[in-house]
């Protein structure tokens, strides 16, 4: 379906972070029960997909619940970034992202994620050639610039709009910052100043408080939530009800139903799935000898019996 981001935003302006290793299918149809709307991809390697690589197109995976949803690309070829859009723009998906603030090393060495902000011209070229590829909503995901010194976003989101983007996601943090310190709102303020396309903050966002500051301090139009959601998808449902109580049960539903949808569309489930566990029993009580059992998992069936374990041990929670 051809969404329009303006018409996304206005019916729910939550939206569920690109998490390499987390927002896969299984996770993204999990946050959507609990009131994401839109929801973008792992990051996906543009040159990957022109080489048809099986692991990375095992990453658009979707369903028709999984929707609207935005495949998020890296890359540094405009040309490469052209392909990959054409490859997958016939393939039912909403909209497309480039990845622009991906901190890790390999990423930024290969000059990847955040270092497209340091060559905002090439930024730019990227841009400009997916646009042309594709007719689909585009958009990019910036960091607030490399470091301290170099604090330039307002220029990549001006280079953005101007090659084409329909809308820009920032995260108030500089490459150099990872995610250490404090995303910076006024830089996020200054881009949504700047621009006259839509703009996403993100950063730190937690609960209804930080969503309606980040609202409030920026005049952003809609609001990401990245790692609040770890194990908490219910964190879309909180911002808005935060005075929802949810039980063990329920948590240990969700977090159930989420590993047997992994299991069965993914070969290594049940080992992809410890973390998701560790996270969701992240502030139980009396949790740690669940915790250190984790790594046994091997099969559905034994996650299953670990859970009613974890439900008929009434000191935990
Ligand atoms: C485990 C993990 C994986 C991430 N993977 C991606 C990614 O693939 N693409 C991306 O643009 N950002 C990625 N990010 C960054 C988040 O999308 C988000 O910008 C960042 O966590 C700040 O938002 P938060 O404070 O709500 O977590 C990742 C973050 C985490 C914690």
């Amino acid at each position: 379906m051809n969404y329009k981001i303006q018409d996304i935003l206005a019916k729910n302006d939550l939206i569920l972070a690109p998490m390499a290793g987390v927002t896969d299918l299984a996770y993204r149809e999990i946050a959507r029960e609990q009131g994401a709307f839109l929801a973008v991809s792992e990051m996906i390697s543009a040159k990957a997909l022109t080489y048809r690589d099986k692991h990375t197109y095992d990453l658009l995976k979707t369903s028709p619940e999984d929707t609207p949803l935005s495949v998020q690309l890296f890359g540094h070829e405009p040309d490469v970034l052209y392909e990959a859009v054409k490859q997958i723009e016939d393939m039912g998906f909403s909209m497309i992202d480039l990845n622009s603030g991906c901190p890790a090393p390999k990423i930024v060495k290969n000059g990847d994620g955040s270092a497209l902000m340091q060559n905002p011209k090439l930024l730019f070229e990227i841009v400009s050639s997916m646009r042309k590829a594709t007719d689909l909503p585009l958009s990019v995901k910036l960091r607030v610039g490399f470091d301290a010194e170099h604090k330039n976003v307002v220029e990549c989101a001006r280079l953005c709009e101007e090659a084409g983007a329909d809308y820009l996601a920032v995260h108030g943090r500089t490459r150099e910052m990872q995610y250490s310190g404090v995303a910076d709102l006024s830089d996020i303020k200054a881009v949504k100043d700047a621009v006259q396309i839509p703009v996403i903050g993100n950063g730190d966002v937690c609960d209804r408080e930080s969503y309606l500051r980040m609202k409030e301090v920026t005049g952003c139009d809609g609001v990401m939530i990245g790692r609040a959601a770890l194990g908490n998808p219910f964190v879309f449902d909180f911002v808005r009800n935060p005075d929802r109580i949810i039980s063990k049960e329920e948590k240990m539903d969700v977090l159930y139903r989420q590993i047997e949808k992994m299991n069965a569309v993914k070969k290594n489930a049940i080992k992809e799935a410890r973390c998701h566990i560790l996270w969701y029993l992240k502030g139980f009580h009396n949790a740690k000898p669940y915790k250190l059992k984790v790594a046994s998992l091997l099969t559905l069936a034994d996650v299953k019996a670990y859970i009613d374990e974890i439900l008929a041990d009434e000191s935990v929670y």
